[in-house]
């Protein structure tokens, strides 16, 4: 774990995932999910926390995740160079929540093997892994 996420940080990005996830539309599913993610500082930017909550659609395949949600805002808000140092998510149905497949591959895009990532268990602790963990044999392009 790097040492700069603190316990302190972690309930942050915990806290600002949980938030978001009051604003979820879940028509269908009811499952409100918020993720918050932790942007790497730079010279002009402490480390930003975007968050973002998972969007429905009638037709189902249309959904938006929330980690998806927090990675589109923190481009939008902070332009394609974005690095993501530490995803937090959270739900507000009291159930175990990993990122989904997708949501883990669109995590890599803007994130390293060994970035970390707090999701809750079925018992409501926070479990700490990393993403490498939750997506041994990710998608790469293969080089020109
Ligand atoms: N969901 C997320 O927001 N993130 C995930 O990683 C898994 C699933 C949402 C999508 C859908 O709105 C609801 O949870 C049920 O699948």
């Amino acid at each position: 774990m790097p040492s700069d996420l603190t316990p302190e940080l972690i309930a942050t990005l915990h806290q600002r995932a949980t938030e978001a996830a009051r604003n979820s539309y879940s028509p269908y599913s009811h499952f409100r999910v918020g993720a918050a993610i932790l942007l790497h500082a730079d010279d002009r930017q402490p480390g930003a926390i975007v968050a973002g909550t998972n969007v429905e659609n009638a037709s189902y395949r249309l959904t938006s995740c929330a980690e998806q949600a927090a990675i589109a805002a923190a481009v939008t808000l902070y332009g394609p160079a974005i690095r993501i140092s530490a995803v937090a998510v959270a739900n507000l149905n009291s159930a175990d929540c990993m990122p989904c497949g997708a949501c883990r591959q669109t995590i890599l895009e803007f994130a390293s093997p060994d970035t970390p990532v707090f999701y809750p268990s079925a018992t409501g602790e926070t479990v700490a892994t990393t993403l490498a963990n939750l997506l041994p044999a990710a998608f790469q392009l293969a080089p020109e």
